[in-house]
């Protein structure tokens, strides 16, 4: 079944069912206040951090799954009859209902009973507040009375601690009403210095600020008792659950609209004028009036809403593709490159499956998610290179993870993933390339987040390099460590205790286990090392890069090559691990991603032998799958990898993150047709039409779908928050359709189906505008040898940073095979 539809013209998702296979989510704010919101009005708010600012409550692995969120009901007060017209909580039948997700911004519009209502929820850019701009019409003959109430559950700002410390946390919470406006201030008597706030912008009939009250007992949201009986309790919180509602009386003539607008937001204050009067109890609220006046103002938020619009039509105009597929075009242009920004924010923190209490901005996935940003705003991913390079330990090692409000790295999630350092190395890399502000590598850096022990950021990827020739193994092979890329390849766990957790428990000392899929990253890394050496004048070492690089190629082919893949790993017994000697476990992909983009391979034929046999063995209609044959039972030397049951997450599931790996390697070798059709099993768009299959939302990657031994094949789950999204972004941007930032220009060298005759991309480079055709008269795959630019011709197919025009450059290629 479909639950709705793509409105491309408005950069909107339109569903038009509310009750989908799993709640369908967008994302709202970019900069530092964020919201999750689903397509029932579920979700929660935080400043900048999940787990240590969060605004309001949310709880998990609910029934129904997303349940607890901004809820508006509304009744009629002749009737005494109520609904939500978000359909959740009330889940009441709505006569019509319609959620638009768009960019920053969701749209929930229902009518019942004769009464339209339209609600925008959006975070002002600038702003560290949400509004609700809800605008209610009456359709009936009659005069409409309603009351409109609002509903959010305030957090105690630790979300870990809001959900755990119960005995503490329900004696602290304490609110303030004034003027209608609910100020949410647990905590603020003593060390913090911010706090919450609920407001209005019509005249309330009442509020409650104590969820019990509110809902009444032994009720939930379905039937808050302020609702049942048509008027609030004016309750103030005194510990327990703090809460925001507000009541409002909205009598509406036949025809007649009327725009209520709500502002949730955060707000700090100076920390020596936290209370006014000085020396009172009582919240200073006189930063913060003006801007709760401004955004209870309808013209205002107009405004602001436009801002938001322009501010991604600027975005999105950096790179605008029109192709023959309409699913990679939308993609390309809206969604992919939305999902970016949403996984630059993010990591992998706040989710709908990722609870925000569970870890911060990863170090490897935070790099990794630059390659589908950096375009969008670089200045934020230069930023965001100086946080995670901060956090770099003196051995060149890393902290697995930072949280976000403090930039401070930790091992709550575990360390010792001997990947990680490569992945800054290729962070800094797509940063310069797509810029050419090479300063960034002379910016002097911390280490470990200690003043005093700044470096120039080239020397953390010194140290990212050899980090590895530190921590090689028996065959030359780097070690694995904890794992590397793939989690929960855990070669020196030995896990036998239940509950451990595979991703912090190391019981060997890691001198044995290696791996291959490390030592390609290395030859990537180091080569795009030896690259920015040379720039930066240190011959010395950029020779030394190469060389490392070249022998470590050299131990690949000699025990990382397997007859017709390559070899995953050895492990702590020196057996291999990705090879036909194994029982399960034979073929991954991640060894033949990776060399291959690394070069490996290219020119004898084993990168195409490589790729043909992902064909044969892990290729399937919903994508390719992570290894095979999957793991049919535990394997203590293996770890959490044989953990999951056949054909999930990383025991032979579609890991979607990897697939454009492959991607990519065929347009290596040429393969536009496979390359494209790769791309497009996993495309969400494409994958509208499975559905219930599918599950998740068809505008976001997934970071898994089931794989073939899955008795649920081709089901998507882990929506949103996944390398997936850069990975995608970058393979069809930039190696399919083939516009490619380099350190000294643009290539263009498209790697196309043969079917298409062509295609055009707007693309916004180091401050000229690109307009580029490319051609494919004769039903090539690939093979631009030359360019038309502005009409002249150039050898080659890189076009040179031209000095700034004010008019577009026009290119034109043609695929000449
Ligand atoms: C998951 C991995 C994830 C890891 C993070 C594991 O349980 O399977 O996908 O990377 O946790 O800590
Ligand atoms: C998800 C993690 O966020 C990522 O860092 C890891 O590479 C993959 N899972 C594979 O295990």
């Amino acid at each position: 079944m479909r639950y709705g539809h793509f409105d491309d013209v408005n950069r909107e998702y339109v569903i038009t069912r509310p009750e989908t296979p799993m709640p369908w989510i967008n994302y709202l704010g970019c900069e530092a206040y964020f919201g999750i919101i689903s397509n029932t009005a579920g979700g929660y708010s935080y400043y900048r951090d999940a787990r240590l600012r969060r605004i309001t409550r949310y709880r998990y692995n609910n029934a129904p799954f997303d349940y607890g969120g901004r809820y508006l009901y509304l009744r009629d007060n002749d009737t005494a009859g109520f609904w939500s017209p978000s359909w959740q909580p009330t889940r009441t039948k709505l006569d019509k209902y319609e959620c638009r997700h768009g960019m920053g911004y969701s749209i929930i519009g229902s009518s019942c009973h004769g009464i339209e209502t339209r609600t925008t929820y959006f975070v002002p850019l600038g702003q560290t507040l949400e509004v609700w701009k809800c605008v209610v019409t009456n359709h009936r003959k009659t005069t409409a009375k309603l009351s409109l109430f609002s509903s959010i559950e305030f957090c105690l700002w630790d979300a870990q601690d809001d959900a755990t410390n119960f005995q503490r946390n329900f004696s602290t919470g304490q609110v303030e009403v004034e003027n209608g406006v609910i100020y949410h201030k647990t905590e603020y008597r003593e060390r913090r210095n911010h706090f919450a706030y609920f407001a209005c912008s019509e005249k309330l009939a009442g509020f409650d600020t104590q969820r019990d009250v509110f809902l009444g007992k032994y009720t939930g949201w379905e039937k808050p008792a302020a609702v049942v009986r048509g008027k609030s309790f004016n309750s103030v919180a005194n510990g327990w659950a703090p809460h925001g509602s507000h009541h409002v009386k909205v009598t509406l003539k036949p025809g007649e609209t009327r725009e209520v607008i709500f502002v949730l937001g955060y707000h700090e204050n100076p920390v020596d004028q936290k209370f006014d009067p000085a020396g009172s109890q009582t919240l200073n609220k006189r930063f913060v009036k003006p801007i709760i006046r401004k955004f209870l103002n309808p013209g205002k938020v107009a405004a602001a809403l436009e801002e938001l619009r322009t501010f991604w039509d600027g975005l999105l105009a950096v790179y605008q593709v029109k192709s023959p597929d309409r699913h990679a075009n939308r993609m390309a242009n809206i969604w992919n490159a939305y999902q970016c920004m949403a996984t630059f924010n993010m990591s992998r923190s706040a989710s709908f499956y990722e609870s925000g209490i569970g870890r911060g901005l990863g170090f490897r996935d935070s790099n990794q998610d630059l390659l589908g940003f950096v375009q969008m705003v670089p200045s934020r991913a230069r930023e965001r290179i100086m946080d995670i390079a901060a956090t770099q330990l003196k051995s060149g090692g890393a902290y697995h993870q930072y949280q976000p409000l403090t930039k401070r790295g930790n091992n709550d999630i575990g360390s010792g993933f001997n990947d990680d350092p490569h992945w800054l190395t290729l962070g800094v890399a797509a940063y310069v390339k797509e810029t050419g502000d090479w300063t960034i590598l002379k910016e002097p850096v911390q280490f470990e987040n200690e003043p005093g022990s700044e470096k120039p950021l080239y020397e953390h990827l010194r140290r990212s390099y050899n980090y590895t020739l530190e921590r090689i193994g028996p065959h030359g092979l780097p070690l694995i460590g904890r794992a590397d890329w793939n989690d929960c390849l855990n070669l020196n766990c030995f896990s036998d205790t239940p509950g451990q957790s595979f991703q912090t428990t190391t019981n060997k000392d890691g001198k044995v286990a290696e791996s291959v899929f490390i030592a390609g990253l290395f030859v990537l890394a180091a080569k795009e090392l030896a690259v920015i050496a040379t720039k930066l004048g240190k011959n010395k070492d950029a020779q030394e890069c190469l060389a490392e690089a070249a022998k470590m190629e050299k131990v690949i082919y000699k025990y990382g090559w397997d007859g017709a893949w390559f070899i995953r790993a050895y492990d702590d017994f020196s057996r291999p691990i990705g090879s036909k000697v194994c029982k399960e476990g034979k073929i991954f992909i991640e060894s033949q991603g990776m060399c291959v983009m690394a070069g490996i391979g290219l020119k004898d034929g084993k990168a195409k032998r490589a790729l043909e046999s992902v064909n044969q063995h892990l290729a399937t209609k919903h994508g390719i799958v992570l290894q095979q044959p999957a793991f049919t039972r535990y394997y203590i030397e293996m770890g959490e990898i044989s953990s999951y049951p056949p054909g999930y997450k990383e025991n032979a599931g579609i890991f979607c993150h990897n697939n454009p790996w492959i991607i990519i390697a065929e347009t290596m070798v040429g393969n536009g047709n496979r390359a494209f059709d790769y791309y497009t099993r996993i495309n969400p768009s494409a994958r509208e039409k499975y559905g219930d299959l599918h599950r998740c939302e068809p505008y976001v990657f997934a970071q898994m779908i089931a794989g073939k031994d899955a008795p649920t094949h081709g089901e998507a789950k882990n929506s949103w928050l996944t390398g997936t999204a850069a990975w995608t972004y970058f393979t069809v941007t930039q190696w399919i359709l083939g516009i490619r930032v380099e350190y000294d220009g643009l290539r263009i060298d498209p790697v196309i189906p043969a079917k298409w005759k062509g295609f055009n991309v707007t693309r916004k480079f180091r401050g000229n505008t690109y307009v580029i055709k490319v051609k494919n008269p004769k039903g090539n795959q690939r093979g631009v040898k030359c360019l038309r630019v502005n009409g002249g011709k150039i050898a080659g197919n890189v076009l040179p940073v031209f000095p700034a025009q004010s008019k577009p450059i026009q290119v034109e290629a043609v695929l000449e095979g």
